[in-house]
């Protein structure tokens, strides 16, 4: 390890920009290892392939069964890897930490990106249905930066990014067991960022806006809202794609460039968070 991390300097050193550090990467030994949640599909398997894309050896896991997107980054020359499980079941996440750590050392980057939707108005919603949203929205990342994390202490490095929400920043209608979830998760990230700060770990978040994946398909198969409910809200006028999102958590989770950036909660909403009009006015300018 001590060998690797001085040659990995002297290469950073020598280059005169970033080419040459990916390039060192592919030699495998130099290889940075990124943990992807939630990476079968949407967010999660943009960020895989983004990741790597820029030379990170990639973990992906996922409730769904995970093969074919291991098999898809593996096809355009990814190192790519997966675990298929549960997120909320400690037992799950401590085999997969156990097991990245075995087959290739610590992770260097962790994405906390699984997540499930919830609309439905506060007073009809389940206690069943309040812990499941908890249990796989905040308890799994909760569990992964935990066992993750622990690999990273121990190294004294490692980067993790929190997928987390605008409605982690405001309030959303019909939506109070996934706000609180994702406000809850900021809450974690800002309490990590302090916690591991000292000792090399950086925690931030990504919060975007509306994204067209399937959680927004199915969400809108409910009738909650449209498309240009959407489109009107946003500054930007359009959903996020989901390598919007992608590009804004490699971009937190590269140490190398980006490693004094700490326990923010960066919005890749397309100007959401940031403006109060309202929607006729907005429209009125486009
Ligand atoms: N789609 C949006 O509009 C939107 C907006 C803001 C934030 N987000 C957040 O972005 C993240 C990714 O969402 P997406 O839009 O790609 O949705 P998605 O539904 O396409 O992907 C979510 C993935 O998480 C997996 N998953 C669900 N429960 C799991 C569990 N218990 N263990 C392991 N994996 C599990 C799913 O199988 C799925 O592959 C989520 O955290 C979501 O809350 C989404």
């Amino acid at each position: 390890m001590y060998l690797e991390s001085i040659w990995r300097d002297i290469l950073v050193y020598c280059s005169a920009d970033r080419l040459a550090y990916s390039q060192s990467q592919k030699w495998g030994f130099f290889m940075k290892t990124a943990v992807v949640t939630g990476a079968a599909q949407g967010v999660g398997l943009a960020t895989a392939a983004l990741l790597a894309q820029q030379g990170y050896r990639v973990w992906l896991t996922d409730l769904q069964a995970i093969d074919q997107a291991v098999k898809q980054l593996r096809a355009s020359g990814a190192d790519a890897h997966g675990l298929q499980g549960d997120v909320s079941s400690e037992d799950f996440v401590k085999e997969f930490a156990a097991t990245v750590q075995v087959t290739h050392g610590a992770a260097d980057v962790l994405v906390n990106n699984a997540g499930i939707s919830l609309i439905a108005p506060a007073e009809q919603t389940t206690l069943q249905q309040w812990q499941r949203v908890m249990s796989v929205n905040l308890q799994g990342p909760f569990l992964l930066c935990k066992y993750f994390g622990l690999q990273m202490l121990e190294k004294r490095s490692g980067s993790i990014v929190n997928v987390a929400s605008v409605a982690g920043l405001r309030g959303v209608i019909h939506r109070s067991a996934y706000n609180a979830s994702k406000h809850g998760l900021i809450g974690l990230t800002r309490t990590l960022a302090g916690e591991w700060g000292g000792r090399g770990i950086r925690v931030n978040a990504v919060c975007p806006g509306w994204i067209k994946t399937d959680m927004d398909i199915a969400d809108q198969g409910s009738g909650a809202y449209s498309d240009t409910d959407i489109i009107n809200r946003v500054p930007m006028a359009r959903f996020a794609r989901a390598e919007d999102v992608a590009s804004a958590i490699a971009f937190l989770a590269d140490s190398e460039r980006n490693g004094f950036i700490n326990g923010v909660t960066l919005p890749v909403d397309g100007g959401w968070t940031g403006d109060a009009s309202w929607d006729s006015l907005r429209t009125k300018t486009r």
